[in-house]
């Protein structure tokens, strides 16, 4: 048996962590350091990438030797910088800014949609990078000099850190592909995307395999190949176990984020409001391909709760009637950020319905709960449909440790839900990435011990056929 250990960055929305695993699946998490998050102006909200470059240089620095390190970042977020400086012209610009809604509606109105989804599966949503690096392009002085001096580099923010971690301009299929430039088909920064969105394609990193070696890096005295890189939500994927067509996870995180797995050919969502998307590729292999769906708000509609005082203790989300609010009337849309997929509408505004003066504090928590499940829900009907998925799913994140959640989930949808001891499932996907880059073949010994939720015998599709009326009346509420 070997005798490796490997570290999994996990480098996400709120905070930067380390775990360390070894062979026997063990592992520990020697560091985890929380980043500002800066909201200029409302809808803005940008990381400074120089503290999270810190945060991650002292999280390594913690790990002790390691034999390999794998990065899983979050995603959609961006950042251009100096290759001569390696200074950032501007904050990171995240994955939930909404600042490019104009350009997007614009875009939408110049008819440039169907191109931009039929060449990336991606519809024109502030969502992805394209349109955030174009801002930048517009309106960050000296970007569009540094270009054309053949000095500018331009990324998500895995490219950044390995550019100073590794001294390389690189990225990875996988997070190239949610950044609405990379043709899913071709496999390649595709220059009419690039043009439409206003970024000089000379300025991406080159894209590699999810494994391979993507440099070297040193910290500590110690120098450690960095052998896998991906978004956080597809390792998290990977970490689940879900590698067949059919299977299927969710991380309940700031929103709700739901993959497929459906195969090596490109799934034909159209019209479905799904994302098709590619998973990741390894060496030799063609890609894997998914469905991807997104709901904007789960943990954040929950801490919202919180910020306007509807509770003070996370405990309150329990010891709830068995009857659902909706049941009783009460349905709560947690559209505060827009609704994703598969509406991908940024005009819906969140909305309470059927209140009235029984209404108690604790029904309204329950309904937050409910219309998270039942947004969830519509994402995993959609996806059902494209490419059926098994009679399982696999769940993460916060909201999985609630049990009425995933009790009216399950029933809701009529499938098992499974939720994996392991609270390091990201880790784990990047770990067992990184260990595979670093061309270990045989299986790791990770724990599959599991809580399962099963549905009970209770036909609900009735409210959900109430919600989604509820649903259409929260569309165009959102003012300008
Ligand atoms: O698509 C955004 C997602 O990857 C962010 O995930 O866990 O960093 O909030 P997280």
């Amino acid at each position: 048996m070997l005798n490796q250990r490997y570290a999994a960055i996990d480098q996400g929305t709120t905070g930067t962590r380390v775990v360390v695993f070894g062979e026997d699946g063990k592992h520990f998490s020697p560091a985890a350091i929380a980043h500002k998050q800066l909201t200029p102006n409302p809808g803005w909200v940008e990381h400074d990438p120089m503290e999270i470059l810190r945060n991650i240089r002292t999280c390594i620095s913690q790990c002790g030797v390691v034999d390999a390190m794998g990065l899983a970042h979050q995603g959609e977020s961006v950042v251009a910088w100096d290759a001569q400086s390696g200074l950032p012209l501007y904050n990171a610009i995240i994955w939930q800014d909404q600042r490019t809604e104009s350009v997007l509606r614009r875009l939408r109105a110049e008819g440039v949609e169907e191109t931009v989804r039929a060449k990336t599966g991606l519809p024109l949503d502030t969502y992805f990078s394209g349109s955030k690096l174009g801002w930048i392009m517009r309106n960050v002085p000296g970007a569009d000099e540094l270009s054309r001096r053949g000095q500018l580099r331009l990324g998500t923010m895995d490219s950044f850190f390995m550019f100073h971690l590794c001294g390389t301009h690189v990225t990875d299929y996988n997070s190239a592909s949610r950044t609405s430039l990379f043709n899913i088909h071709t496999l390649q920064w595709d220059e009419e995307l690039c043009r439409i969105f206003g970024v000089p394609i000379t300025a991406l990193p080159e894209i590699r395999d999810n494994i391979g070696h993507f440099g070297d890096v040193t910290c500590s005295g110690n120098t450690t190949p960095l052998t896998a890189c991906i978004v956080d939500q597809f390792a998290g994927t990977y970490g689940h176990g879900c590698l067949q067509p059919g299977q299927m996870k969710i991380t309940f995180g700031t929103g709700a984020f739901l993959q497929s797995i459906t195969g090596t050919v490109v799934p034909d969502a159209q019209g479905s409001g799904l994302l098709p998307t590619l998973c990741w590729k390894l060496p030799g292999e063609p890609p894997l391909y998914g469905l991807d769906g997104g709901v904007y708000n789960a943990a954040s509609a929950i801490n919202w709760a919180k910020k306007i005082g509807l509770y003070s203790d996370i405990e309150e989300f329990s010891d709830f009637p068995d009857q659902p609010a909706i049941a009783r009337g009460l349905a709560f849309i947690p559209a505060l950020s827009g609704l994703g997929c598969p509406y991908w509408d940024r005009s819906a505004a969140g909305l309470w319905a059927g209140l009235s003066l029984e209404t108690e504090r604790k029904d309204m928590l329950q309904s937050i709960l409910e219309g998270i499940a039942m947004r969830s829900a519509e994402v995993i009907y959609a996806m059902d449909k494209v490419r059926p998925i098994g009679d399982t799913i696999s769940v993460d994140g916060g909201l999985s440790a609630n049990l009425y959640f995933k009790q009216f989930l399950a029933s809701l949808i009529q499938k098992r839900i499974v939720t994996p001891s392991n609270r390091e499932i990201t880790a784990q996907g990047v770990a067992l990435l990184a260990r595979k880059g670093l061309g270990n073949a045989h299986p790791m010994n990770v724990s599959t011990q599991h809580v399962t939720t099963e549905p009970a015998e209770r036909d609900l599709s009735p409210y959900f056929a109430k919600y989604k009326d509820i649903i259409s009346r929260s569309r165009n509420l959102r003012s300008e």
